[in-house]
């Protein structure tokens, strides 16, 4: 059974762990958009892991790892990220990670043209990891952006530079930003791509010869379905398509290929970064944070949080196809006294259960909540679903049914083992 991972709100919902997770019974795992804006934790042995572009079955041996085309890729990034692990004790070889050589590159520009964009933008910017993902996808969807496979031909590449770099340093200039040599872009990108061109070739047949013979793939989200260009809180989104049909125009595998949709989702909601989010609360956030939680894995960046949303969680399920939902962190609420879930908005005095297009009906979005009685009682322990508290099934079964989707798995902590089938 093949089963693609993705995440139900905007972002961090807890993928890294539930991949790593459900990784032992997989034999290939496929990051199929996105870049080094994901930060993926994964606790295993007492370790803590933190990956952005490496798919988390890097961390275990005879595995599979593939970063598919609709990847955007930052060659000297990866190379740091592969040296961290490697220092970690990660083995990261051409038989363990494939690149797919149409995956498209982020140079170093990229990433300071995120900030001018940001900058440009003022007190509307997005809140962008600053990785450069916007200005490659916008390289890509223009049809002026590197491939890896462009890299293999360096004459190439150092040709179609310059312009390239020229049309850069204009914006960057006028925001008083670094400006880049493209000879210097060159050497520093094509010195990186070394390291990596033992791992790149053509994706497809590998998986597709995985696929007929009956291997078990994994797809691995990254950010999480609100934050999708088409289906997200535009314009505060990030600029791949984050939900499941991603997973098959960024791996070249088809929808038949793949039979099961897991959504994960916290226990409440969280979001870093600019953008609406309805039901956002100030005690809810302070009290996490006071625990050492949800600061964000790729910048620090301490993260929002609020009450479940399940008008997006709703739509997110809708849209994925989510078979079964993976609902982490369930022990971030152990002790609050009474729970909020939010089960519409009153938008201008309308109901409405599913999140709006018009973006200015976010702000005029006014939750409408129930409440259910918290547990007040520690679940870190739980390692079965019957041994949870009876106030936790209730809010799961609650959560479930507001969602119309089943709950596959209950986080209950960070580490592999504290993850319990339903
Ligand atoms: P991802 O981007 O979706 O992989 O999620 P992140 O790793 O950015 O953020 C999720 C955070 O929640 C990480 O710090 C995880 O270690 C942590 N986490 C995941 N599941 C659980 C859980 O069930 N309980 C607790 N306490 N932490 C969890
Ligand atoms: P994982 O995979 C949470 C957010 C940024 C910003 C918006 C656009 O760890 O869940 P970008 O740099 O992509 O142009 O930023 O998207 N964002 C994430 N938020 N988790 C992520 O990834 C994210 N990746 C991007 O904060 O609001
Ligand atoms: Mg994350």
């Amino acid at each position: 059974m093949n089963t693609i991972v993705v995440g139900l709100q905007w972002g961090d919902e807890g993928k890294g762990k539930i991949v790593d997770y459900l990784m032992e019974d997989a034999d290939v795992v496929v990051r199929s958009q996105g870049g080094q804006n994901a930060g993926h934790t994964v606790i295993t042995n007492g370790k803590k892991y933190v990956l952005h572009l490496l798919p988390s079955g890097i961390l275990w041996d005879g595995k599979q790892n593939v970063i598919g085309n609709g990847v955007v890729l930052d060659p000297i990034g990866l190379v740091a990220e592969i040296q961290k692990v490697e220092a970690q004790g990660v083995k990261v070889t051409p038989e363990k990670l494939l690149i797919s050589d149409r995956a498209h590159i982020v140079l170093p520009f990229h990433k300071e043209l995120d900030v001018a964009r940001e900058l440009a933008l003022g007190d509307q910017k997005i809140g962008t990891t600053k990785r450069g993902i916007g200005p490659t996808y916008a390289d890509k969807i223009n049809r002026s952006g590197f491939r890896a496979a462009d890299l293999l031909k360096p004459d190439y590449f150092r040709e179609q530079l310059p312009r390239r770099v020229a049309d850069a340093n204009e914006v960057l200039k006028k925001f008083d930003l670094p400006t880049f040599h493209a000879d210097e872009v060159a050497d520093a990108v094509l010195q990186a791509f070394e390291r990596l061109k033992p791992h790149i070739s053509d994706a497809i047949p590998t998986l597709h010869s995985a696929w007929k013979s009956g291997k078990t793939i994994l797809f691995e989200g990254a950010q999480g379905s609100l934050l999708d260009v088409d289906f997200g809180t535009f314009p505060f989104v990030t600029s791949s398509n984050t939900t499941s049909g991603g997973c098959c125009t960024g791996s070249g595998l088809p929808p038949n290929a793949i039979q099961r949709v897991i959504g994960v989702c916290k226990a409440y909601t969280t979001r870093v970064g600019s953008g609406p989010f309805p039901t956002v609360d100030e005690g809810l956030s302070e009290y996490l944070h006071n625990l050492g939680r949800e600061f964000g894995a790729t910048t620090g960046r301490p993260r929002g949080c609020g009450w479940l949303d399940t008008v997006l969680l709703r739509y997110a399920c809708m849209i994925n196809g989510v078979t079964g939902l993976a609902i982490t962190n369930l022990d971030g609420l152990d002790e609050y006294e009474t729970l909020k879930i939010c089960t519409a908005y009153d938008i201008d005095g309308a109901t409405v259960s599913l999140p709006p297009s018009d973006r200015s009906a976010w702000d005029r979005a006014v939750p409408i909540y129930e409440e259910l009685p918290g547990w007040k009682c520690d679940t870190t322990a739980c390692r079965t679903y019957a041994e949870l508290p009876t106030n936790a099934k209730a809010y799961l079964n609650r959560f479930a049914e507001l969602c119309d989707a089943p709950v596959a798995f209950v986080g209950v902590g960070p580490d592999r083992v504290q993850t319990i089938i339903a």
